[in-house]
């Protein structure tokens, strides 16, 4: 005789059956931390953990779409990134092209689309060549939105915006007392994106290190000691199943 008890589930069965797939995050953003500590734990070259961090991306993006988020942000280099030896900030300008080279052909196949926020134009050729050419080519793609944060300051974007916003004043195409949060973030470099409902950042820091200052008014942060480049899809899920107990009250009762 065979009786099939329920709390004899494989581990598959499990899994889906913790994470619900109806309160999914629509945008969730990562603040990608640890790459160098992982390095030097192996005593290898900090470089060494920006590219093993390459595979936790595209884990992630996998796990991003099985589980239908519409937008996933990833912080790559922030406005600050620059202060790094010469070397390591030239080794993480080639880590797109790589990527790309590598992934894109299944982020096609995905109907991922690739974005990007920050100061595009400030980035060395080659990166904006390559990173451009998968923008073009995924454009029309409308599954994953994968958007790097590239260049990326939000006191850059804010103060950007503000500029913006003054010589829009000047030139008569807006009426401050027209000025409200929903237009000014219309100047913004997430215009098109819903702000994150979850943000995950790696590596034991709690800190925002000027990501999304604006955006993160109502996230729901998670933390986790884990360095980027041991980042998987379990831990990944982990972090959707604790937003899934979180209680969102943007202020209200
Ligand atoms: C994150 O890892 C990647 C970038 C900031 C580009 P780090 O390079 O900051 O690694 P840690 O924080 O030094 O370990
Ligand atoms: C934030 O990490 C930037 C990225 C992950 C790209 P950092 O490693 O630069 O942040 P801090 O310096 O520890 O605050
Ligand atoms: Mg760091």
């Amino acid at each position: 005789m065979s009786m099939k008890l329920p709390f004899f589930k494989n581990k598959q069965e499990e899994t889906s059956a913790h994470t619900d797939l109806e309160n999914i995050p629509n945008h969730v953003a990562i603040i990608m931390d640890g790459n160098g500590r992982w390095a030097k734990k192996r005593a290898l070259p900090r470089i060494a953990g920006h590219k093993e961090g390459v595979n936790s991306v595209i884990k992630i993006v996998r796990e991003a779409c099985k589980f239908n988020v519409k937008i996933l942000t990833l912080y790559a280099f922030s406005t600050e990134n620059w202060k790094r030896p010469k070397p390591e900030v030239e080794f993480l300008m080639k880590l797109p092209k790589e990527f790309l080279h590598i992934y894109l052909p299944e982020l096609m196949e995905k109907n991922v689309r690739i974005e990007t926020i920050g100061d595009f134009d400030a980035l060395p050729e080659h990166t904006k060549e390559a990173v451009q050419y998968a923008k073009n080519k995924t454009a029309d793609n409308n599954g994953l939105i994968l958007n790097f944060a590239l260049n990326y300051g939000s006191r850059y974007e804010i103060m950007q915006a503000i500029k913006q916003i003054l010589s829009d004043v000047d030139t008569n195409k807006i009426n401050v007392d027209k000025l409200d949060e929903s237009s000014f973030s219309n100047y913004l470099y997430t215009k098109d994106f819903c702000d994150p409902d979850l943000l995950i950042r790696t590596s034991g820091e709690q800190r925002l290190s000027n990501f999304l200052l604006w955006q993160l008014a109502y996230t729901e942060f998670w933390f986790t000691d884990v360095l980027w480049p041991d980042f998987n899809e379990e831990i990944f899920q982990q972090a959707l199943r604790d937003y899934q107990q979180r209680k969102r009250r943007y202020g209200g009762l």
